[in-house]
């Protein structure tokens, strides 16, 4: 399987990226395994039929006891993302033959407890529902002790996943829906809203203006605007969602890009951000690829996204000795975690991030595939983050960087993990680490491997 990569130089500071120089003639994770970690996925939804969605049902070594219960608590955040997740693999063609990788029943069900789960928090806690970021999965009262509070993304979040569903139920249920999509959409139409000075994803460092925050502002806002002009014949919301993402969010790249040779999108603002983004430093931060992943702001097979994932290489080549390792060794691709000065459970590459960057790369085959051409000097950016001179701009090209990356995800999940996902791997022993079966490990892993599936069709169930 790993025949056909070449590994590069791993000194200091060097671009250790390992490319496979076509894609894999088996998919990274066989249709045995897409099914194994789905199954492990589904356990984490609609905890007790209440539609709850426990962040990770394993130990979290990595909070040293600190915090109640762990992660078992519902985050806005992530339960949002794994039900917009768990929607698009509804008609995924990940495995074949055409049999439906998950029972559309199911998912409906799923999402279904979720939106009551969610009208409990914004009716019965209607005050702290928008900011507040961990829930009790039984009670769906806020989560009690000190936390870094609040936290902007979750409205958007919400209101996306609930759109999502809405567009395929009837009007009965599109109309109550829409008030809960409301109710989070007027929040997040208010400047004062929108300049909240909010924690970041990571939660742990605090400023106004997120690009992860940012950006799903934009594209919630933005969402909502369509939807109102295409199912609620709602002129005024419509026009209204529209002014607050062009006028009040704006364009959330501002003040977010590195603009010298190395180019990069940064997730505290260049300039002006606060002490506590500079303390972190959270320049270079997977939260920006998340949010180039999760919304249509940049497109993925670009001049920027090129001149992003190399300077993402070099950071997280430079990091984590497991990638120098991997690299002399020749297994493809790289791992990434949250951002170089991480230190939570030590500062490890992350399973979502990894996942998030072969999602990158197989949305770029996919723009590809429907047309858009790459220039020559976008190819030579692109070489130049693959390390790949060969690299053509080509559908396959892009597919098998993608399959570069989630090769060396798969080389470390031990087969003793049996396809559980963990949040982190060890970025010197290169184990999976803390949080056994994070719901948004699951969650990113899946929708990479389903974007994959719509370039190059489905997967045979070996
Ligand atoms: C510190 C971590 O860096 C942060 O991401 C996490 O959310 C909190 N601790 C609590 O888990
Ligand atoms: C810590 C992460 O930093 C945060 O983004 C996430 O929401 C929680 N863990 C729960 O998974």
């Amino acid at each position: 399987m790993l025949t056909n990569s070449v590994p590069l130089g791993t000194g200091a500071a060097s671009n250790c990226f390992v490319p496979l120089f076509a894609p894999l003639a088996a998919p990274p994770f066989s249709g045995h395994e897409v099914r194994m970690m789905l199954e492990h996925f589904k356990k984490n939804l609609n905890v007790d039929g209440r539609g709850a969605v426990l962040a990770a049902r394993g130990e979290v070594p990595a909070l040293n006891g600190c915090c109640l219960r762990g992660y078992h608590w519902h985050w806005t955040r992530d339960a949002a993302l794994a039900m917009d997740v768990l929607q698009r693999l509804v008609d995924s063609t990940l495995v074949c033959p055409d049999k439906p990788l998950v029972d559309s029943i199911f998912v409906t069900n799923t999402v279904h407890s979720y939106a009551s789960w969610e009208a409990r928090i914004q009716v019965g806690q209607a005050a702290v529902s928008h900011t507040e970021p961990k829930w009790d999965p039984l009670t769906a009262k806020p989560y009690p002790e000190s936390w870094c509070r609040p936290q902007t993304d979750g409205p958007g979040l919400r209101a996306r996943a609930l759109m999502q569903f809405a567009a395929g139920l009837g009007s009965s249920e599109k109309i109550s829906l829409w008030a809960m999509i409301r109710f989070d959409l007027d929040w997040l139409a208010e400047s004062v809203n929108i300049n909240m000075v909010s924690c970041d994803l990571w939660e742990e460092t605090q400023d106004a203006a997120m690009f992860w925050n940012r950006a799903i502002m934009h594209a919630a806002l933005f969402e909502g605007h369509k939807f109102a002009e295409s199912f609620m014949d709602d002129p005024v919301a419509s026009s209204k969602y529209r002014e607050a993402a062009d006028n009040l969010v704006g364009d959330p790249l501002i003040n977010h890009v590195v603009t010298d040779d190395d180019a990069f999108i940064t997730e505290c603002p260049v300039q002006g951000g606060s002490a506590s983004c500079a303390k972190y430093n959270k320049s270079l931060d997977g939260a920006t690829l998340l949010a180039v992943v999760h919304t249509d702001l940049v497109s993925p097979a670009s001049m920027l996204s090129a001149k992003t994932v190399k300077a993402f290489n070099i950071g997280f080549c430079t990091a984590y000795p497991i990638n120098q390792r991997d690299s002399a060794d020749g297994v493809p691709g790289v791992l990434y975690g949250r951002y170089l000065n991480d230190t939570y459970g030590g500062g490890n590459p992350w399973v979502l991030i990894t996942a998030a960057l072969a999602n990158l790369l197989y949305q770029a085959g996919r723009s590809v595939k429907n047309g858009s051409d790459l220039s020559p000097k976008e190819i030579e950016a692109w070489q130049d983050a693959l390390a790949w001179r060969g690299f053509t701009g080509s559908i396959h090209d892009f597919v098998a960087a993608g399959d570069s990356v989630m090769s060396r995800l798969h080389h470390h999940i031990h087969p003793s993990d049996d396809f559980h996902l963990y949040e982190q791997i060890d970025k010197n022993v290169g184990q999976q680490y803390n949080a056994r079966d994070l719901t948004w490990s699951y969650a990113e892993v899946l929708s990479a491997l389903h974007v994959r599936s719509r370039v190059v069709g489905c997967q045979m169930l070996v």
